[in-house]
């Protein structure tokens, strides 16, 4: 606490009197301590056998850029390009400014940044190597109405932290370290609720108010490891992301009442429980009918749509909410980033989108409006970078 003693003179008494004026030179000294630990110094190991932002518990604000190669960007330029991305990334992740980095006091801030990889099918064509059957635009959907502006790209950079600021930055480093090999596609931004607004493994809500995440893949599990790994060629140890951006009408949702809403999903809106049970984690019981003899949980809901016998099809989801800023006459522009991370696309994503597609109550009010695939390389060690098993 530095406090500041005024010395002062009250004219006309000619008396030299000291005022005794308590300022504080800094407000900041006299605020409580956080409740909550301050999270901006930790960091997310960026070396490993996989890539960060994967397993990692979903941070706060993410930005995903999918870039195109520019005409002429061989294997060797692909090289060239990842290496410095990555030493960029390992670099920042860990709290430390990138090189040539013009603003290097905004990379001290690390707040669990990571920064994942994804190639496109150019990208890998480009390096001259067999891409994975999966690899490439889903095939299409009757309830997609994609816009080009957010289809497809050559490479992702999917940039997470808790603190928005860090995720500006980091991805301002990467694009400027890019710029000769490749220009922006899209851009999307998601956020879910702010580090430490909610207690550490709180369920995300997505914007219609419902948990979402509830039935997912857990990290560190055998059905993990073996549903979302990649295990043989280039991609051993990587995975397959799909980003779908799926518009959510907030608008006609409203017009929806409570009952109808929980119907839609088969779950409650109040703790994300199945309409056969009281708590989140409850297992659902399709089983289950009214006294009048109809299902429960309706038939046509997301989350009996979603799920089959076939326990090999299933994926780990890892969305984001997005809030667009919505053109004239709308009072919305939102929906899902929905992210999804599997070792086969075709097998594991597409049937399940299959069946959504057929039937799913929710796609009154959802409609996929963005649609990309992206092979996720392993990751690497400290003196490798992100790509190598491609492209040496
Ligand atoms: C479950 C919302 C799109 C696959 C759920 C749940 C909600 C939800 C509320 C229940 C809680 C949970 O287990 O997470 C949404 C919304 C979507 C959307 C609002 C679009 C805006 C999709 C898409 C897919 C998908 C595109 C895959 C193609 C799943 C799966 C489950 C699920 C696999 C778990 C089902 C189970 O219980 O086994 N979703 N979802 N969802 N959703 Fe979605």
């Amino acid at each position: 606490r530095r406090r500041l003693l005024l010395g002062g003179v009250v004219a006309g008494l000619g008396a030299a009197t000291a005022i005794g004026a308590d300022l504080a030179l800094n407000p900041r000294a006299d605020a409580p301590e956080p409740a909550a630990p301050l999270n901006g110094q930790e960091t997310v190991p960026f070396f490993g056998v996989h890539q960060a932002g994967i397993t990692t518990t979903p941070q706060a604000h993410a930005t995903f850029i999918a870039l195109d190669l520019q005409p002429g960007v061989d294997r060797d330029a692909l090289r060239r390009m990842m290496r410095i991305l990555s030493d960029d990334a390992a670099r920042l992740t860990q709290g430390r400014a990138a090189l040539a980095d013009s603003e290097p006091e905004l990379g001290t801030v690390p707040a669990r940044l990571t920064v994942t990889f994804g190639f496109g099918p150019g990208f890998v064509s480009r390096a001259g190597d067999a891409r994975p059957d999966w690899l490439g635009p889903l095939p299409a959907f009757t309830i997609d109405r994609l816009e080009p502006a957010w289809n497809d790209g050559d490479l992702l950079l999917q940039i997470a932290a808790d603190d928005a600021f860090t995720v500006a930055h980091a991805a301002r480093m990467l694009l400027k370290d890019s710029r000769s090999f490749a220009t922006v596609r899209w851009t999307q931004t998601g956020f879910r609720r702010a580090h430490g607004s909610e207690k550490p493994g709180t369920t995300m809500r997505n914007l219609f108010g419902q948990v979402d995440g509830t039935v997912n893949l857990t990290p560190g599990t055998a059905d993990f490891d073996r549903l979302v790994w990649h295990e043989r060629g280039w991609l051993a140890g990587g995975t397959g992301l799909v980003i779908r951006r799926i518009r959510m009408d907030l608008d006609k949702w409203d017009r929806l009442d409570r009952g109808g809403r929980e119907q839609s999903v088969g779950r409650t809106l109040a703790t994300g429980a199945p309409l056969t049970g009281t708590n989140e984690h409850d297992e659902p019981d399709f089983a289950a009918t009214t006294s009048i003899g109809f299902p429960v949980i309706p038939e046509f809901s997301h989350i009996r749509r979603a799920r089959t016998e076939n326990t090999d099809e299933r994926i780990f989801r890892r969305g984001y909410n997005y809030d667009g800023v919505p053109t004239a006459g709308e009072i919305s522009n939102s929906g899902l980033l929905f992210v999804s991370f599997q070792a086969d696309v075709g097998r594991q994503f597409v049937p399940i989108q299959r069946r959504l597609d057929e039937l799913d109550l929710l796609n009154e009010w959802t409609t996929p409006i963005g649609s990309a695939v992206f092979a996720i390389p392993p990751g690497c060690g400290e003196s490798g970078f992100v790509g190598e098993t491609l492209l040496t």
